[in-house]
């Protein structure tokens, strides 16, 4: 019955996982999946998080479901974090916001609303991109195409390129962007050249979907948003996906949301209502623990503030482990210039190494990183972090 069913061959980032798992050298490092890990190696559960829970252990609130847009408290948090309290759109009820499965949730059901309301609409990419920006749109049935962005010579973005390609796009086609900590290469565009590209997507009349998973781990909370208020502020309908996963270590809580700005109160009702109604029939409603979480620690001032702190330190530590990383292999390989993992920012790094250089680090060292090169950072700390730059300097020699 099933002889014609096709195997799935699995996920190239969460593969990754399954075989670090089972990898019994003591040396390994798993730079692969975008999770932080703690200077210990530990996956942290946040202060804020531990004083909610003990909160909730407390009141002991029986397992009701969810409204199918999540929490109201939780999706207004969402909002005001987005945008700061009193922006306009907030005040305005302008923003559809519905808690979602992480942000893969979020864009699945975006790609749904965008392949029912806008059939005509192509999904433009950047190359590269996360792989399952692909995955998800087209398992949606949209056409998904890709923009120029990475440029392998200068570790950089290819901006007049880019800006090139967006100005020829034919209305009403939606442009995945990253606010900030670009998925997979680190490289994040300037706030000039953000403007830029903004302001050629309001004039194309182009609709960005923004994928905002690494809020905080860039520059700061506030300042990752910088994309995403500059694009209301020009004017502009933004889909945007959110999550919780990375900057409160939520990960498999599955915590998210969808937030559409539309131009109007009144149009941001009726898509609030087709957005639960995808919601209904994917899967009815989301899971609880998760919002309450986010809910209590976004709305207490106290635990905010003990958020953003550990937010800085998760941050920070990324920093620190570029900085080092960077200084061992220019030691090493005094030739090569590796200032770019200093200039990229968030989790990610696109080091630069070949296909068969990656597969050498697995198969000879034990240490994991994506086929394209990427390594996420925040699996480095300072017990190993000298073994991964030596290997790396052996891989590249
Ligand atoms: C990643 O890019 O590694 C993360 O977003 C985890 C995932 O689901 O791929």
């Amino acid at each position: 019955m099933f002889q014609n069913v096709k195997y799935y061959p699995g996920d190239p980032i969460l593969s990754l996982v399954d075989k670090y798992n089972v990898d019994p050298n003591p040396k390994k490092v798993n730079l692969g999946v975008g999770v932080y890990y703690d200077n210990e190696g530990h996956l942290p559960i946040l202060e804020c998080v531990k004083t909610v829970e003990k909160q909730l252990a407390k009141q002991n609130l029986p397992y009701s479901y969810l409204p199918m847009d999540g929490l109201a408290g939780y999706r207004q948090a969402c909002q005001n974090l987005l945008f700061g309290p009193e922006h306009e759109v907030v005040q305005c009820g302008r923003i559809a916001t519905v808690a979602s499965l992480g942000s893969s949730g979020a864009l699945r059901v975006g790609a749904e609303f965008i392949h029912q309301w806008f059939p005509q609409a192509e999904v433009y990419v950047s190359n590269p991109t996360w792989g399952n920006h692909i995955s998800i749109f087209e398992g949606a049935n949209c056409t998904v195409k890709k923009y120029p962005y990475y440029d392998p010579e200068t570790h950089g973005i290819k901006i007049d390129e880019l800006k090139e390609f967006l100005l020829q796009l034919k209305a009403g086609n939606i442009i995945l962007l990253h606010p900030c900590c670009h998925n997979p290469t680190g490289i994040d565009p300037t706030t000039s050249e953000w403007d830029d590209i903004l302001t050629i997507i309001k004039e194309r009349e182009l609709i960005p979907f923004m994928d905002f998973a690494y809020q905080g781990l860039g520059e700061d909370l506030t300042a990752d948003a910088y994309a995403i208020r500059k694009a209301v502020d020009l004017g502009l309908c933004v889909f945007i996906s959110n999550s919780f996963s990375k900057n409160m270590s939520l990960y498999g809580e599955r915590v998210g949301a969808l937030s559409v700005v539309c131009p109007t109160a009144d149009e941001a009702k009726i898509v609030h209502s087709q957005l639960k109604f995808i919601i209904r029939r994917f899967y009815s409603s989301p899971s609880r623990h998760g919002n309450y979480i986010v809910d209590n620690v976004l709305n207490n001032p106290d635990l905010f503030r003990q958020w953003e702190k550990e937010v800085t330190e998760m941050r920070d530590r990324i920093r620190a482990m570029r900085i080092r990383l960077h200084n061992v292999l220019q030691t090493r390989i005094p030739e090569r210039d590796f200032s770019y993992f200093t200039k990229q920012r968030g989790m990610f790094s696109f080091t630069g190494l070949s296909p068969q250089q990656v597969a050498r680090l697995q198969s000879e060292f034990s240490i994991y990183m994506v086929e394209n090169s990427r390594m996420c950072m925040a699996g480095l700390n300072t017990s190993n972090i000298d073994y991964v730059a030596q290997s790396m300097a052996e891989v590249l020699k």
